[in-house]
């Protein structure tokens, strides 16, 4: 099947792969095509350029796109789709003065979700779960990641990372899963982290490996949650099994994850709302890529991680949603890469690069991902009729999304 797409207003991200992640200047690099066309053939991206050397080719359909721009759907390389109802109730708490921590530190936070979650079959959980993944992809997300860390057990881990595995059955947008035992201590080892730790490595993730539910490994590295050490001990044993780490560090503060993550070869560390000259310096010295949360701070109110100053220091970065029910209870990429620009200061390029090809990146997908490239799968947002690209940043809140195309099917 060959659908021919023509007089695209401006054909955004067209690149040859970049084998790394962009840093520094090249983020601020965006390539385009005015009036161009866009060609798939069997759900990949087959040729594009420019209309005035528009090829005579038989197609089966030819869509005309006049006053509308394409992108690459967005990767959102930081998810915790997968939970069980919602927190809304935190939600109030916090309007009414408790903090993240404070709710966290009376049961509430992630051992809330955890408990919702363990109450809940796993047909159910499936249920609410496609829900989100269907609504993130008509709003242009086509791939994401997405963590486990609301089982606290072993049933339960392994109940959400086969929702996961049903998730990538079932759909067509691509899907990447993480293994997050160690995202919060349960209740039943209040008194005896290390004991939790022990079981997590003993237990969870040998069947967590051999089940092959699995690509990545996380832990939130925190104050209150698990410190450096504990971290070190789960990515020594995990990426021995051939998991690679994608880390929770730095978001309420700095306690030396980043430096130790990197020595594990992180694929990414995420959050860094917090950061000391330290930090930098070690990713500075690394390929590990920084992904930025920014709907977290906003809804949580807790500092923006400073991007700019990732960006300036030559650190390959993205931005993700973290769509998750107490910090983040959106997955929406339109309003991450907004708000990135308008609270980060990102230029509306920088935002695209990191929503797109520095996400695939962040996700082991660029060689498939993240770029109209020919070759890649066929997935891309065609806009409604707007003045330019950095008009969807300004235009925030709104709904500019004319029509999704997945695997070069139009998502309805
Ligand atoms: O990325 N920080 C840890 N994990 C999530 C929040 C999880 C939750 O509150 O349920 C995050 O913000
Ligand atoms: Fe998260």
């Amino acid at each position: 099947m060959k659908i021919l797409f023509t007089n695209i207003k401006e054909l955004l991200q067209t690149r040859d792969n970049p084998t790394t992640a962009l840093k520094a200047e090249a983020m601020k690099v965006l390539p385009t095509i005015k009036n161009a066309y866009l060609l798939i053939e069997d759900q990949k991206i087959s040729q594009y350029g420019s209309m005035n050397n528009l090829p005579t080719i038989e197609v089966d359909k030819q869509v005309d796109l006049s006053g509308k721009m394409v992108l690459p759907t967005w990767c959102d390389s930081h998810t915790h789709l997968v939970y069980a109802g919602n927190r809304e109730q935190e939600f109030i708490d916090r309007i009414n003065g408790l903090s993240y921590e404070e709710i966290a530190a009376k049961g509430g936070g992630i051992l809330n979700s955890a408990k919702t979650l363990e109450n809940t079959s796993e047909n159910e959980l499936f249920e609410q779960s496609v829900k989100r993944l269907e609504s993130v992809g008509r709003l242009g997300t086509g791939a994401l990641e997405i963590k486990s860390g609301y089982g606290l057990s072993l049933e339960g881990e392994l109940k959400m990372l086969r929702v996961i595995k049903r998730l990538k059955e079932y759909s067509g947008i691509t899907i990447k899963s993480t293994f997050l035992g160690a995202h919060a201590v349960p209740l039943s080892f209040k008194e005896n982290r290390q004991a939790y730790i022990d079981y997590i490595i003993a237990t969870i993730l040998p069947e967590v490996v051999s089940q092959g539910l699995a690509e990545y490994i996380d832990v939130f590295c925190e104050k209150g949650y698990f410190s450096v050490s504990d971290m070190e001990r789960i990515l020594e044993a995990a990426t021995e099994k051939g998991l690679i780490p994608k880390v929770h560090v730095n978001q309420f503060n700095a306690i030396g994850g980043i430096k130790a993550a990197i020595k594990y070869n992180a694929l990414t560390v995420d959050h860094l709302e917090v950061i000391e000259e330290q930090d930098i310096t070690a990713m500075q010295n690394a390929n590990t890529i920084a992904v930025a949360l920014p709907l977290c701070s906003f809804f949580l109110g807790i500092p923006y991680s400073p991007a700019k100053k990732l960006i300036e220091a030559g650190i390959p970065f993205a931005l993700a949603s973290d769509y998750n029910p107490g910090s983040s209870p959106s997955g929406n990429m339109n309003q991450v890469v907004s708000t990135a620009c308008i609270k980060m200061k990102l230029n509306p390029e920088e935002a695209i690069n990191a929503a797109t090809i520095n996400a695939a990146h962040a996700m082991g997908i660029a060689s498939t991902h993240g770029s109209i490239t020919p070759g890649k799968v066929a997935n891309f947002i065609i806009t409604k009729d707007v003045p330019s690209y950095g008009y969807l940043m300004y235009d925030f809140g709104n709904n500019n999304i004319d029509s999704v195309y997945i695997n070069g099917m139009a998502l309805d």
